[in-house]
């Protein structure tokens, strides 16, 4: 090889290697400094309780089919389809070896708003983490307390199942440099009590874009199509829109959406059905004052 040839070859293998060195640190996960976590004191379990219910952890993470005192049960291996594979959110149940027994708050604190997983990998985004971001620090802590409390599982929650590349985690953190981010999703009068309670339960633990907002290929929301309705991952259908364009709920008035989320039941005394079924129970277990906040920032919404 000339020396030119040569010259070009290591400039481009240079090239790769600070290429690669850059996206790692760029990409790297980025738990919150210790600091962060400290200070928070006890935890008010009552509080921590509702954190629970507004977060609907149960949805995903009890056992297949458990009922009623069984959502408490946080054992894991519910089937989560999505369009990059099957996903087993795992057990996190107090266990010491099965579950999140032998975590600490700042490690839950870090998976829950940095999707940094126990042994510093990234965790996968289909954990609402991208939503959970912006919960507060004092909601973290009450919500780890009481979830402390409930009932420990020794299951092993199946390994997901995700072809090749969405396997690797170490490329997660290019999603997260594109879109993890705790900026507030749409322009809402944050100056008004209620509809910036409404806007923290839904921006934040209600997770509601997770399944009301379309995504782009990459797996990052459609910035400006907010709740706008998205295709069904389970496969059938479409996840409805909920902003006030919305051909359905457009014509709801506040305490027809307030109603929906305690009872189940639409204006036209039609149920509740699909993966909303699970939101609805959690959403009827919160104070009425956090479902008026809600449908409050709903009617807010710029329509779709
Ligand atoms: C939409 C489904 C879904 C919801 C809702 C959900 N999770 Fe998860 N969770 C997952 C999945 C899937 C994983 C696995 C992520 C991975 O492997 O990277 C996970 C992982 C976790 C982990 C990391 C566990 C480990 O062993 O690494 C913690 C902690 C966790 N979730 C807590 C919660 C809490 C607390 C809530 C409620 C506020 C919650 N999750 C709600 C799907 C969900
Ligand atoms: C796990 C996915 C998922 C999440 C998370 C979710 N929803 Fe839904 N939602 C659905 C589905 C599916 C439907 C359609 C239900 C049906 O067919 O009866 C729906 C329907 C609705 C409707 C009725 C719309 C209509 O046209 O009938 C409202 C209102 C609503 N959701 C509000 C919310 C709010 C508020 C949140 C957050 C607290 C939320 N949803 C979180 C999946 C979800």
């Amino acid at each position: 090889m000339g020396r030119r040839a040569t010259r070009l070859l290591s400039g481009l293998v240079l090239l790769t290697v600070v290429g690669a060195g850059a996206f790692w640190w760029l990409t790297k996960p980025a738990p919150w400094d210790a600091t962060h976590w400290e200070g928070l004191g006890e935890p008010d379990l009552a509080d921590g309780e509702r954190v629970f219910w507004a977060g609907g952890c149960t949805s995903c993470h009890a056992a297949p089919g458990a009922k009623d005192d069984a959502r408490l049960v946080l054992a894991g291996g519910r089937p989560l389809k999505s369009p990059f594979g099957t996903f087993y959110p795992p057990n996190i149940s107090p266990d010491e070896t099965a579950g999140t027994g032998s975590w600490t708050l700042a490690e839950f604190g870090n998976a829950m708003t940095r999707g940094v997983g126990k042994n510093g990998e990234h965790l996968y985004p289909s954990f609402p983490y991208g939503s959970y971001a912006r919960m507060t620090v004092k909601d973290i802590n009450d919500l780890w307390g009481y979830m402390r409390t409930l009932p420990k599982s020794a299951n092993v929650a199946p390994p997901h199942d995700l072809p090749f590349p969405y396997n690797i985690r170490l490329a997660l953190g290019g999603w997260k440099l594109l879109y993890l981010t705790d900026a507030p999703r749409v322009d809402v009068n944050a100056a008004d009590a209620k509809l910036a309670r409404g806007q923290y339960l839904v921006e934040g633990p209600g997770h509601c874009g997770e399944c009301h907002t379309p995504r782009n290929a990459l797996g990052g929301f459609e910035a400006d199509r907010w709740l706008a309705g998205a295709p069904n991952p389970e496969g059938e259908g479409r996840i409805p829109d909920i902003t006030p364009g919305s051909k359905s709920i457009g014509s709801w008035s506040a305490s027809d959406i307030v109603s929906y989320l305690e009872t189940g039941f639409t204006p036209d005394f039609d149920s509740v059905g699909g993966s909303m079924v699970e939101v609805q129970k959690n959403m009827a277990k919160l104070p009425a004052s956090e479902r008026e906040a809600i449908a409050a920032y709903l009617k807010a919404l710029p329509p779709s």
